[in-house]
This record gives structure tokens, C-alpha cells and sequence, in this order.
């Protein structure tokens, strides 16, 4: 029924959406069907990359804007030379939980690096390498405060307020005007969101 064709996928969008849960399930329903794929995420992936996240994340230390953004685009080259670009050679499925984009919303729109200039150091230092498809998981700010008031493990960005959830779906709108991005609404049910995301890697693969 499939052919076997590497492919790489990435889910996007403000914490809380469920796009975690739904790369996993997505992971879980390939892995079934006893294809090649592999389940990774961002900031991560690799042990140096989780070291990585770790200081980004957890720790508060008093890390500039650039320095922060090098740290994610140095866990994003060991990420892709290590595990995504091998898989990808072996004909694999690779999903990632987060990618380049993130940085482009985060560092970029919300943290005011620039757009243009994320978007010009990815091409620069990782040769503008990107997701065949981008699911982009949107859902309104009040929802997501919602979502997140019964969250247990929260990182630093989890715990910021409404007008960070606002400029992080902003950032999100501006940069995602591209055929690569597949919009799912996350307000909906988690069986017709997966519906869609199946029905859509069907056609890819
Ligand atoms: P999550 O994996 O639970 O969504 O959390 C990762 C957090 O890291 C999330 O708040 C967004 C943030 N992040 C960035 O700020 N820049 C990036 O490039 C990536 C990949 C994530």
C-alpha cells in the first residue's frame, strides 16, 4: 500500500496545543504499519542537543537573545547531521516534535532577534534545511491558558502570561503564509485532528 520514500515531518504551534500527543500518535500508527520512522523533538534530540535544552529551558541564567539563538541553531546542527539527515538516507520517516520554526516565532517574533534575520542565519549556518511538511497546531489564547493552568511539568515559556501566548500565535500567523504549513484547528477533537494528519501522510507517502 505505501512506498517506501523518507520524508520529514514537523509539528508546530504555542504549548499546550497537543501537537506532542499527536506526533506520538501519528509515530505510534506508522510504527504499526512496520514502516521506517523515527520520533524526535527540538530543542533536542541528541544528547549533546538535550544538554542543550536543558540550560535554554530550566536554567535561568542571564543568556542574551544571540546567545540563546546559537545555542539552539548549534543542538539543531548536531540534531540533523546525527539523526535526522542518517534516517532520512535510510528511507526513514522522521517526525520532530518542534523545529526551525520555533526559533523563527520565538527568538525571532516574540524575543525581537527578527524574523528575516533567523530565517538568514538558518540559511547560512544549516543551508536553509527544511521540513517537507509542517503541521501547525493554532488555538486561541485564552484556551490555551486554560490548558496550560493543569499542565504539571512547565518550562520557562509555559509559565509566561497572555501576551506572550498572543505574540507567540502572531509570530506563528507571520510566518506560516507557505504552501509547507498545514493548519489544524487544536480546539477540536483529538480523533479528527488525527484523522487529518493520517489522511494527509497517506497522500505523502
Ligand atoms: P515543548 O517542546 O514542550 O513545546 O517546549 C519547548 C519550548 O522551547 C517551547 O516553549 C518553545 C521553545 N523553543 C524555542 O524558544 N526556540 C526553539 O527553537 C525551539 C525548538 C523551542
Amino acid at each position: 500500500m505505501y512506498k517506501k520514500r523518507s520524508l520529514f515531518i514537523t509539528f508546530e504551534g504555542i504549548e499546550g496545543s497537543g501537537k506532542s500527543y499527536q506526533s506520538r500518535k501519528l509515530f505510534n500508527k506508522i510504527k504499526k504499519m512496520k514502516l521506517p520512522v523515527i520520533h524526535t523533538r527540538e530543542p533536542g534530540g541528541t544528547k549533546l542537543a538535550e544538554f542543550l535544552r536543558n540550560l535554554i529551558l530550566k536554567i535561568k541564567s542571564d543568556i542574551n537573545i544571540e546567545e540563546e539563538i546559537l545555542m539552539l541553531m548549534a543542538a539543531r546542527s548536531h540534531h540533523i547531521n546525527n539523526i535526522i539527515k542518517p534516517a532520512l538516507d535510510k528511507g526513514s520517516l522522521v517526525i520532530s516534535d518542534r523545529f526551525a520554526d520555533s526559533t523563527f516565532v520565538y527568538q525571532g517574533h516574540v524575543n525581537n532577534f527578527g524574523i528575516q534575520k533567523a530565517k538568514s542565519l538558518h540559511k547560512n549556518i544549516l543551508n536553509n534545511f527544511l521540513p517537507h511538511k509542517t503541521f501547525l497546531f493554532n488555538l486561541s489564547t485564552s484556551k490555551i491558558i486554560a490548558r496550560l493552568k493543569n499542565r504539571r511539568s512547565k518550562n520557562k515559556y509555559d509559565k509566561l502570561e497572555r501576551n506572550f501566548h498572543d505574540q507567540v500565535n502572531r509570530g506563528y500567523e507571520l510566518i506560516s503564509k507557505n504552501k509547507r504549513f498545514i493548519k489544524i484547528d487544536a480546539s477540536k477533537s483529538i480523533s479528527s485532528i488525527n484523522k487529518k494528519i493520517i489522511n494527509t501522510i497517506n497522500l505523502l507517502i
